[in-house]
């Protein structure tokens, strides 16, 4: 695995180490980002560095970025659409489901939609060489509303940790453990931006469908940063670098974890560890609070419809979509 270790590695410890990534180079749309569906729905804005992506009732939109990354620091400033949002996905990804349809790899930050009034939700997950039958969802609020404004939402991969942040931050760390095996993201993975039809699936298990007489939903994306190291999936080697021990992050820091350990007491609504529907015994990486155990059943355990599953899906059209509903 060391073979794997990227001499960014080290710049990624900096990062940790200070928590910031104010100092990365910020790329416009071209630089690291292409097209991906959804023809006019994705909109590059004058300054080149932003852009729309909307759904309608024709179709939703995304981007995908031109480089796969084997471990880096990703992220995107984002702002949601605005009022009734039911059942509208938002999503800011990695995955290599293109390359490996049965064993791919994926870390997401999903925002999902909701009635009016209500707030967006956030979820994170993870899959690991195609363990799509573990889902390790975690869903919060925000301490903000999304759609006023542009926030910074962001993924440190490394060799052994996963870490998402939201406005720099913490709010969940990953750690690699023996017992989770391949089902920890070990490929070089694309980014994915995109806007989508999650009826029957997002809003409170699905109970809400997009309602498209609030069409166009439009999400804004901006400063993109897309620090990693950049490698052909299936020729890994340009990513290699002496490994030292010392590039290798350990953690994040105290004042981190700390911050990271009240966001959670304050706005986790849902954590996989917990779901005793799903996993009669939680995944090994799991540690129990019966504390944080018993703050969560306060919130209603929303079973979503069925595994969804990220890549073709995510990009088909409404139609193919009802079609499929009405087999
Ligand atoms: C990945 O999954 C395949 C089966 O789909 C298995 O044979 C292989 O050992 C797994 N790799 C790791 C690293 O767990």
């Amino acid at each position: 695995m060391n073979s794997y270790l990227c001499i960014l590695t080290f710049v990624f410890h900096v990062l940790l180490v200070s928590g910031s990534s104010r100092n990365l180079p910020i790329l416009s749309f071209d630089e690291g980002y292409s097209h991906l569906f959804g023809n006019d729905n994705l909109m590059v804005l004058k300054d080149g560095k932003s852009v729309h992506i909307s759904l309608d009732e024709r179709t939703g939109s995304g981007f995908v970025s031109q480089d796969l990354y084997l471990h880096g620091f990703f992220s995107a400033s984002i702002k949601l659409p605005a009022d009734y949002t039911a059942g509208v996905v938002v999503a800011f990804y990695m995955s290599n489901g293109d390359i490996f349809e049965k064993n791919h790899d994926e870390i997401d930050f999903e925002f999902l939609g909701n009635i009016r009034g209500k707030n967006w939700r956030i979820q994170t997950n993870i899959y690991g060489n195609g363990s799509t039958n573990v889902g390790r969802e975690e869903r919060y609020g925000l301490w903000f509303d999304p759609s006023e404004d542009f926030h910074q939402y962001s993924i440190l991969w490394t060799e052994n940790q996963i870490v998402f942040y939201v406005d720099r931050v913490p709010i969940r760390e990953i750690k690699r453990t023996q017992e989770m095996g391949g089902d920890f993201p070990s490929k070089p993975m694309s980014l994915y931006a995109t806007i989508w039809d999650g009826s029957g699936w997002a809003t409170n298990g699905g109970r809400y469908g997009v309602n498209y007489k609030y069409a166009p939903y439009v999400a804004g994306f901006s400063d993109f940063v897309l620090h990693g190291c950049a490698v052909n999936p299936l020729d890994q080697s340009k990513c290699q670098a002496a490994p030292t021990s010392d590039s290798v992050p350990s953690g994040i820091d105290g004042e981190q974890q700390m911050k990271m350990g009240n966001f959670r007491k304050k706005h986790m609504q849902y954590s996989y560890c917990y779901d005793r529907t799903r996993y009669k015994v939680p995944p090994s990486e799991c540690v129990i609070n019966a504390k944080e155990a018993e703050r969560l059943r306060g919130f209603d355990p929303v079973t979503f419809g069925g595994v969804h599953h990220h890549g073709k899906r995510r990009h088909r059209t409404r139609s193919t979509q009802a079609k499929a509903s009405s087999i």
